[in-house]
C-alpha cells in the first residue's frame, strides 16, 4: 500500500498546471456511447476513476488507449449493454452509463453503485426521469433491468439539481425523439462542458449553465476531438494548500469563475488572488483570520468537495469559523484524522466550528475519502515534523499526481510503499 510522508513547515512557491477535470471526463466518457465511434479526449487526467470507467467501456465491446495525456475511445463495436456489479462499486459515478446506454442499445442491465464513503448515494432522481422517458425499470434484488425501445422526449422537473441526474438524462434525452426539457437542473460548469461536447459532436442541447436544460434528441452524433476543461476542485485543493503552507504559486489553466465562492473565501481569509485567462495567482503572507460561514450549496455556492480542503486551511487562523454541510450527510470524516494533527473542531450534525490553534504537529493519519485525504496533505503542510498518510488510493481517484505537484512547488512530500 501506498502513503505519503509529509514535511511540514515550508511555504510554496512556483507554478502548476491544473489536471484535466475528472467531473467533466466521466460523463464525457459515458457520452461517447452515444457516438459510436472515436473520441479522443485532449488533456485527460490519470485516474483511478478515469480507469475504471475506460473498463466498463472495455467490458461493453468498446476500444480505448492513451497517448500521452489523450484517451482515445472508439465506441462503435459497443455489443454490450451490461455492467457487473464489481465495475459499478469500483465508481460511484457509474450510474452516468444508464442513461447513455439505454439511448443506445434500448435496454441496460446493471446494479445500484451503492452508498459511499460521504454517506447513502440515491439514484431514484435518475430513475424517475429515465422513466419519464419511457424507461421501464424492474429492481431485482439490486439489479436494474431497463428497457427502453421508444424513448420520447419530455418535460422533467428534478426535485433537487442533482448534477448526476442531469447529466444522465441528458444522454438518455439524446436518444429519445423529440424535446426533452430538464428544470431545476444542476448548473455546474461540467453540466455546461458535457452540453459542449455533445454538441460539437452534432447534438442540440442547449441552456447548461441555468436551470433549464434542453435537449432536441434523435440525431446521430459523431466523434471528434475534444479538451478537458481544468479541474476546478484540483485547483482549489492547491489554493487551499499554499493557504495553509503560505507562500505565491501560479496555477496555470485554473479559471476563476468557475470557483470564485472558494476564492472569496480565501480572499476574506486574508489571502491576495489574482486571476487572468492564463490562470489563477495566489499569494499569502502571516496568519489567516476567521471568515462568514461557509455553506455548502449546489453551484454556484460553495462546493461540498472544497469544503475539507478549505477547513484544513484554517486550522491555524485566528478565531473561529463555522462550517455547514448541506450535501451529502457523511461529510466531516477528516475531522477525526485532522484532530489527531492538533485541529480543534467540533461537529454538531452538518455544522462544523473550527476554532484556530497556535500549531499542528505531524501525525500518523488516513484517508477516509477522497476529499478528506487531500485535506489531511493541505494540513499536513503546515503542520510541524512529519505527516505519514495512508488509504490515498482514495486520492488516487481523483488526483493526477498531488505528490509530484506539491512537490513541484517546493513542499516536502514523497509516495513511498507501506
Ligand atoms: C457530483 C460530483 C461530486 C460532487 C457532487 C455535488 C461527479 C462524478 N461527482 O456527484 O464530486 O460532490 O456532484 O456537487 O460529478 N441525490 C438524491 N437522489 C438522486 C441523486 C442525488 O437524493 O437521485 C442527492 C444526493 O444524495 C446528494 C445530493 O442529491 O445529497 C447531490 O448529489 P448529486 O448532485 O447527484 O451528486 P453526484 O452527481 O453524485
Amino acid at each position: 500500500m501506498s502513503q505519503l510522508l509529509i514535511g511540514g513547515g515550508r511555504s510554496l512557491q512556483g507554478e502548476v498546471a491544473i489536471q484535466g477535470a475528472k467531473n467533466s471526463v466521466l460523463p464525457i466518457l459515458a457520452a461517447t456511447i452515444l457516438t459510436r465511434s472515436r473520441v479522443e479526449l485532449r488533456g485527460c487526467p490519470r485516474l483511478r476513476d478515469v480507469d475504471a470507467s475506460v473498463r466498463i467501456l472495455e467490458t461493453l465491446g468498446c476500444r480505448a488507449g492513451w497517448d500521452g495525456d489523450s484517451l482515445t475511445v472508439d465506441t462503435a463495436g459497443l455489443n454490450g449493454w451490461t455492467i457487473s456489479d464489481i465495475l459499478m462499486r469500483e465508481m460511484r459515478s457509474s450510474a452516468i452509463f444508464l442513461g447513455a446506454i439505454l439511448a443506445r442499445c434500448g435496454q441496460a442491465e446493471l446494479s445500484y453503485p451503492g452508498g459511499c464513503e460521504l454517506g447513502p448515494r440515491p439514484i431514484d432522481l435518475h430513475l424517475a426521469g429515465l422513466r419519464e422517458l419511457g424507461a421501464e425499470i424492474d429492481d431485482a434484488g439490486g439489479i436494474l433491468h431497463c428497457t427502453a425501445a421508444h424513448m420520447a422526449g419530455s418535460e422533467i422537473v428534478l426535485s433537487l439539481p442533482s448534477v448526476g441526474a442531469t447529466e444522465n438524462l441528458m444522454l438518455a434525452a439524446c436518444g429519445a425523439e423529440g424535446t426533452t426539457v430538464i428544470s431545476n437542473a444542476a448548473r455546474e460548469p461540467e453540466i455546461v462542458n458535457l452540453q459542449n461536447f455533445l454538441n460539437a459532436c452534432g447534438g442540440k442541447v442547449s441552456g447548461a449553465g441555468g436551470s433549464t436544460v434542453v435537449v432536441e434528441g434523435g440525431r446521430t452524433l459523431h466523434g471528434g476531438v475534444y479538451t478537458v476543461m481544468p479541474d476546478r476542485i484540483a485547483a482549489a485543493t492547491y489554493l487551499c494548500a499554499a493557504a495553509s503552507a503560505g507562500g505565491e504559486i501560479f496555477l496555470r489553466g485554473a479559471r476563476e469563475q468557475h470557483l470564485s465562492t472558494v476564492t472569496a473565501a480565501l480572499r476574506e481569509a486574508g489571502c491576495d488572488i489574482r486571476s487572468d485567462a492564463a490562470g489563477i495567482v495566489l499569494s499569502c503572507r502571516g496568519q489567516l483570520k476567521a471568515i462568514r460561514p461557509v455553506r455548502t450549496a449546489p453551484y454556484p455556492g460553495f462546493p461540498t468537495d472544497a469544503q475539507a480542503v478549505l477547513m484544513a486551511a484554517l486550522l491555524r487562523h485566528r478565531g473561529a469559523t463555522v462550517f455547514e454541510e448541506n450535501i451529502f450527510e457523511n461529510r466531516y470524516r477528516h475531522v477525526d484524522e485532522l484532530t489527531r494533527m492538533g485541529a480543534e473542531i467540533r461537529v454538531m450534525g452538518r455544522v462544523a466550528v473550527v476554532t484556530g490553534v497556535e500549531t499542528l504537529r505531524g501525525a500518523s493519519v488516513r484517508c477516509t475519502d477522497l476529499r478528506g485525504g487531500a485535506a489531511l496533505c493541505v494540513a499536513a503542510l503546515a503542520a510541524q515534523g512529519e505527516t505519514k498518510v495512508s488509504a490515498i488510493d482514495h486520492i488516487d481517484r481523483g488526483y493526477q499526481d498531488l505528490a509530484g505537484d506539491l512537490r513541484a512547488l517546493g513542499a516536502d512530500i514523497v509516495r513511498t510503499e507501506e
